[in-house]
């Protein structure tokens, strides 16, 4: 898969070097490239921005210089046609679910506002979708963008050593948060692993899982639990003590 990104940022990308995501890169399963928006500025100043028609405190990133390096990765990639992602937070809400679905596709174009945002035309005009990591601002989309490259590229074929993590972790199932895991030392400081758990009692730890899941979700996620449709073992279990 193929991830460009348009930013004002690229060296925060860096981070993307590291754990999951850079083994996905250097396994080739990723190839990540930064476009620096200032390379598409409108005057030798470098400019990108301009104030808000209408009046308010704030720069908005400028339309020409968003087409101008858009132009110039389509360009690039060729025939292949990237789906085109605004990271913002007026966005649809970044899902494992999204994670999965963008996971399929062989390019994405994740373009990472700043300031106010980017020229609404500009959005308009060519951006597929907008997403967003979250009910609260941050400075730009570079950290938003990164999150999504990161949830991504776990889910990329080969990258995890593990397939079978990803699918015990919250969400792989929708709106079920994962279950609480143990290791050693048995005993720490007191607390103890719960006793099924070194039962080596197969079936059970798997009750012990469901149950375990679901006790958090209804915990910690009362708008998930409250839209899961359980199964019969799984009321069964919900119900047992
Ligand atoms: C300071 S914010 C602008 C907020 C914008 N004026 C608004 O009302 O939503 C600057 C940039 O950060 C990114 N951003 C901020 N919060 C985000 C979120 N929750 N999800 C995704 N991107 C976000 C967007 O790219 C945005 O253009």
């Amino acid at each position: 898969m193929r991830i460009d990104v348009l930013t004002l940022f690229p060296e925060m990308f860096a981070a993307l070097d590291a754990s999951i995501p850079g083994r996905a890169r250097k396994s080739d399963s990723l190839l990540l490239k930064c476009h620096y928006l200032r390379d598409f500025a409108i005057n030798k100043y470098g400019q990108v921005d301009d104030v808000p028609f209408g009046g308010e405190a704030g720069m908005v990133l400028r339309p020409e210089p968003l087409k101008k390096a858009l132009d110039h990765i389509l360009e690039e990639l060729g025939p292949a046609k990237p789906h085109v992602v605004h990271m913002s937070a007026q966005g649809r809400i970044f899902t494992q679910e999204r994670a999965k679905e963008l996971a399929k596709m062989d390019n994405l174009l994740i373009i990472c506002g700043h300031y106010k945002g980017i020229d609404q035309r500009f959005a308009d005009a060519y951006v597929d979708e907008e997403l967003s990591i979250g009910e609260y601002v941050v400075s730009g989309g570079e950290l938003p963008a990164m999150i999504i490259i990161d949830a991504v590229a776990r889910l990329l074929p080969g990258v995890l050593g593990d397939m079978a993590s990803a699918e015990t972790d919250s969400f792989y199932l929708p709106n079920r948060l994962g279950w609480p895991v143990y290791t050693r030392p048995q005993d720490f400081e007191g607390r103890t692993v719960p006793e099924v758990l070194v039962s080596g009692h197969h079936e059970n730890i798997r009750k012990w899982r469901i149950k375990a899941s679901l006790e958090l979700t209804r915990k910690n996620r009362p708008d998930l639990f409250q839209t899961l449709e359980l199964t019969d073992e799984e009321k069964k279990i919900l119900g047992s003590r």
